[in-house]
C-alpha cells in the first residue's frame, strides 16, 4: 500500500511539526493547545529536532514534498527554531523542487512582526487564523486580534509570502445568509490563492461544549448552516476558488500539498507534542504513530529517551479501508478505483453493493472507472454517506 512515486522515483513525504502553544485558549478550540507563562524556548528547539532526527529513521528513502508547522500558534515560535528544523528536513531527505513550507499564524500585529524572519528561514506559504471579518464575531470566537489587524496581517503576508491563504469560521449562531454574502465579499477582495472556510463546531471539553451543554445556542441551526455552506460552494466556485476539499477552496494548482497528502492517504510524520502519523515500512505495513499530547510529558520524554510515542502500531487492512473512504471523500477529485480495489483486493462494486449503488443514485457519489468521488452535497453529509457505504 505504498504511495505513488514523486517525479524522482522515491515515495512523497509530507512533514508535519506541531507548536502547543498560544497567548490564549479560544472558547471553540479543541486543538492541542495551551498556555504557559514561560517557554523555554532553547528547549523546545532542542526537542523538536531530537524528535525529527529518530522519526526520520521511520521513512528514508522518501522525497519530502511538505512541511507544515501548525500549532497551537506557531507564529508565536522564534524564527530561528523554523530556520533549523527546515534546515534539518532537507539534511535528512532529498526535498521536492517545488517544496511547500506552510506555517500557521495568527494575524496579531506582533506576530505579524515576525513574518519576513519566517519567510528567510524557508516558509513559502503562510495560513492565517483571521476566523471573521466581524469585529462583534471576533468577541464572540474571544480572538486575540481586530478586525484592522485581520486585514493588515493579511495584506502583509501577500507582500512577503509567494503563497497565503487564510481561515475563516461560519455557521455562527444568528448569522444570517446576507451577512455571510456580505463577508465572503470582503475575503474574496482580500483572498490570495487559497481560502479554507469552517462551519463552527461545537467540541465537547472546550468553552464552548460546555456553554452548550447547559443550553445556551452557539451555532447556527442545521437549515441555516446548509445554506450557508451552499452559498459558499457556489460563490467561491464563481470567483475561481472551487472547492477541492470540503472546506478548502483555491485556485487550481493553488491546493495545500500537505493537506492533500493527509486527503490521499500519503505518508507523514507528526513532529511534536499529540502530532500523530501514517508511515509505511519496507515490509509494506503502514504504522499508525501518535505523540504524547502534553507539552511537558512529551518534552521530559523526548530529552530522556530520545522518543515520546505513545502509540505505534501497524493498520489492520479494514481500518486502512475505512480512513482512505474518511479521508478521500472528502476530495473533490475523491479516490483512484485502482487503489481502493488493490487494498481491497476486490471490486469496487463488490466491495460496497448496493449500499454504493443507491448513494450514486441519490446523487451523493459519483464512480466511473478511474475513481470514486462525493459528490458536494455528498461532502456536506459526508458522515452519513460514510456510515451507509461501510454498514
Ligand atoms: C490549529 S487552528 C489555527 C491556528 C491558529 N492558532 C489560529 O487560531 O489562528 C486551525 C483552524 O481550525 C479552525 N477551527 C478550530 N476550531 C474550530 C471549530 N471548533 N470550529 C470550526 N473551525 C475551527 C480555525 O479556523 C483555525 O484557524
Ligand atoms: S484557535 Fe488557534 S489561537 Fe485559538 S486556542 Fe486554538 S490553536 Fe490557539
Amino acid at each position: 500500500m505504498t504511495s505513488d512515486a514523486t517525479a524522482s522515483g522515491r515515495p512523497p513525504l509530507a512533514v508535519y511539526i506541531h507548536w502547543p502553544f498560544c497567548r490564549s485558549k479560544c472558547p471553540y478550540c479543541d486543538f492541542n493547545s495551551h498556555v504557559r507563562e514561560q517557554i523555554d524556548e532553547a528547549r523546545w528547539n532542542r526537542a523538536l529536532l531530537t524528535d525529527l532526527e529518530r522519526q526520520a529513521d521511520l521513512a528514508p528513502d522518501r522525497e519530502v514534498v511538505s512541511i507544515f508547522v501548525g500549532g497551537g500558534t506557531p507564529s508565536l515560535m522564534p524564527p530561528d527554531t523554523v530556520a533549523a528544523l527546515i534546515e534539518r528536513v532537507r539534511a535528512l531527505w532529498p526535498v521536492a523542487p517545488d517544496l511547500e513550507v506552510t506555517l500557521e499564524a495568527n494575524p496579531n500585529s506582533a506576530e505579524a512582526e515576525r513574518f519576513a524572519g519566517f519567510a528567510a528561514a524557508g516558509v513559502n506559504r503562510l495560513s492565517l487564523g483571521v476566523q471573521a471579518l466581524d469585529p462583534a464575531a471576533l468577541r464572540f470566537l474571544g480572538r486575540g486580534h481586530d478586525r484592522d489587524e485581520a486585514i493588515a496581517a493579511i495584506a502583509l503576508a501577500c507582500e512577503i509570502f509567494p503563497r497565503t491563504s487564510f481561515d475563516l469560521i461560519y455557521a455562527r449562531p444568528g448569522q444570517s445568509v446576507a451577512a455571510w454574502n456580505a463577508e465572503l465579499d470582503e475575503a474574496l477582495a482580500l483572498a490570495g490563492s487559497h481560502l479554507s472556510l469552517y462551519q463552527l463546531t461545537i467540541e465537547p471539553g472546550t468553552a464552548f461544549g460546555n456553554r452548550a451543554a447547559r443550553g445556551e445556542i452557539l451555532s447556527a441551526d442545521e437549515d441555516t448552516a446548509a445554506a450557508l455552506f451552499e452559498i459558499t460552494q457556489q460563490r467561491l466556485a464563481a470567483a475561481g476558488l472551487p472547492a477541492y476539499e470540503i472546506s478548502n477552496h483555491s485556485r487550481p494548482g493553488f491546493e495545500c500539498r500537505h493537506n492533500l497528502a493527509y486527503w490521499r492517504y500519503e505518508d507523514y510524520l507528526g513532529i511534536g507534542p499529540g502530532a500523530h502519523g501514517r508511515v509505511t515500512r519496507d515490509n509494506g505495513v503502514k504504522l499508525a504513530t501518535q505523540q504524547r499530547r502534553a507539552p511537558e510529558a512529551w518534552l521530559a520524554a523526548i530529552e530522556e529517551t530520545g522518543s515520546a510515542f505513545d502509540e505505534m502500531t501497524p493498520i489492520p487492512r479494514g481500518t486502512a479501508l475505512e480512513e482512505i473512504l474518511m479521508m478521500g471523500l472528502r476530495l473533490a477529485e475523491g479516490i483512484s478505483r485502482a487503489r481502493l480495489e488493490a487494498l481491497a483486493e476486490r471490486d469496487i462494486e463488490d466491495l460496497f453493493g448496493a449500499a454504493m449503488e443507491r448513494l450514486i443514485e441519490g446523487g451523493f457519489l459519483t464512480l466511473d472507472r478511474q475513481r470514486l468521488a462525493a459528490t458536494a452535497t455528498g461532502r456536506q453529509r459526508l458522515n452519513a454517506v460514510l456510515a451507509a457505504l461501510l454498514a
